[in-house]
């Protein structure tokens, strides 16, 4: 058996609040039997001292190619030709630009120039110098010439901004750098490989395979809100759990997610962009909205079926009478207007909450909501439905169905995306 080699990546660090995650990025590669080397930009190392990756590395860490103690006098040189994939994290604007003009003004711009290895950046900035037409002009410059990106996600950023910008998650881009190194030197072994060759088993426990990337979910999380009167509304008892969990692992797995969401009692996963809508029309404009720009639709939400007609301007007063009648009347289907108006292309995904005859309620469901796959949770088992940290459920699409045993939702998420995995691989064939 061939002698098992390690891959050599040359990390590049520029001067970004974000640098610090790098070294989250380093522990990664090295966990999957990278051999990491580090350059830095000068301010890098205002955010992050030298010697942190000098020690996490092994290897010196190379800033200025005239530094009195740098032992290679053509260090970047022998940095660029001496590595299999060179990976930016954080790339600020500024690095960027210069890498898209070939500017070659300080160690790490000169690797790049000096290197033939593939190059994988991920950056991370501000909203507006994201957004900024020569940053994107930069950018598009750069995947012209065979540059790979990792593109930054919305999210609060260190300025306080929300919008995108931030850096995408540590294991995604450890993740995408295997997936690239896996099918350059075609290893086989991890759940990143492309099957053909013999020698690499890397440690992939922390990773998750990126078999979502280029993905665009959307899911509806928690219950909504019907307002009866401004102090009264009708709900149920639905957590987020199940939505976010999905999301969750949705994200880890290189989507891009939305969530929109209406009442929930825990908080959203990180990097995921939250949308709130708190009553079934509010979250049925917020989904059409957004459904242009989606592919795969996942209903986890508990929409209420039903509204007051009218919503009363002031605090409905007790009287003497004993019974007091609300008037309802039916809120818009989400899932069904979602499917009904779907584009190529688009997969819908629906949960029913059922207390009896879950399977058979269920198909009916698939069918008359036209979904491509529904999930079945009976609420009345301990353990399952709403508000538990647990769920039991049945997969079920139009040619088979999974019955699933009691696990946590977030296990759930995962099985429920690999149906979706399979079920787009099935489509393209
Ligand atoms: O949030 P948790 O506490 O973790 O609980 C999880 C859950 C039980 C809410 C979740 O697992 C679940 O089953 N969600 C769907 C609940 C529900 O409303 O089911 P339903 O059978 O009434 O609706 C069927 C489908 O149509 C659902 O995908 C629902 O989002 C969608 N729907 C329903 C009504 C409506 N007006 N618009 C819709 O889109």
């Amino acid at each position: 058996m061939a002698e098992k080699r390690k891959f050599r990546v040359g990390l590049g660090v520029a001067g970004g609040i974000a640098a610090y995650k790098a070294i989250e990025v380093l522990r990664l590669l090295q966990k999957n039997d990278c051999d990491v080397q580090v350059a830095m930009t000068k301010h890098a190392t205002e955010f992050i001292q030298p010697l942190t990756f000098r020690a996490l590395s092994e290897n010196y860490v190379l800033v200025d190619d005239y530094a009195p103690e740098n032992p290679d006098p053509i260090a970047h040189i022998n940095f660029s030709q001496n590595i299999d994939l060179l990976l930016i994290v954080p790339a600020t604007a500024n690095l960027i630009a210069k890498f898209a003009n070939g500017i070659a003004d300080d160690f790490l711009s000169s690797t790049y120039l000096a290197s033939n290895a593939p190059v994988m950046i991920a950056p991370a900035m501000n909203t507006t110098m994201w957004n900024h037409l020569a940053t994107q002009r930069n950018i598009e410059r750069l995947k012209a010439d065979g540059v790979h990106f990792v593109e930054p996600i919305a999210g609060e950023l260190a300025c306080k901004t929300v919008g995108t910008g931030k850096l995408e998650d540590v294991e995604n881009i450890a993740a995408q750098v295997l997936q690239i190194l896996g099918s350059r030197f075609e290893v086989s072994g991890s759940k990143f490989d492309n099957g053909s060759a013999n020698n690499f088993e890397p440690e992939t426990l922390n990773l998750k395979p990126q078999d979502l990337l280029g993905e665009r979910i959307l899911v509806t999380v928690g219950g909504t809100r019907e307002a009866i009167d401004p102090v009264r509304f009708i709900s149920n008892h639905s957590s987020g759990k199940m939505g976010f969990a999905v999301a969750e692992a949705a994200q880890k797995r290189g989507a891009k997610v939305t969530v929109v969401c209406g009442a929930t009692s825990v908080a959203p996963p990180e990097n995921v962009e939250v949308v709130k809508a708190i009553s079934a029309e509010e979250m049925f404009r917020a989904v059409m909205m957004k459904l242009p720009e989606t592919s795969i639709f996942i209903g986890a939400a508990a929409v209420a079926d039903y509204r007051p007609r009218t919503i009363e301007d002031f605090k409905i007063k007790k009287t003497d009478q004993d019974i007091l009648i609300l008037e309802l009347e039916k809120t818009p289907d989400i899932l069904s207007n979602v499917s009904n108006n779907r584009h190529d292309g688009l997969l819908v995904v629906g949960f029913a909450a059922e207390t009896n005859d879950v399977v058979g309620y269920a198909k009916s469901k698939l069918a008359k909501k036209n979904l491509d796959l529904v999930v079945a949770n009976d609420i009345t088992q301990p353990g399952a439905g709403f508000n538990t940290d647990t769920n039991i459920a049945a997969i079920i699409t139009r040619d088979h169905e999974i019955e699933l045993p009691l696990m946590s939702k977030r296990e759930l998420a995962d099985k429920i995306l690999d149906e979706v995995v399979k079920f787009r691989q099935v489509s393209k064939l």
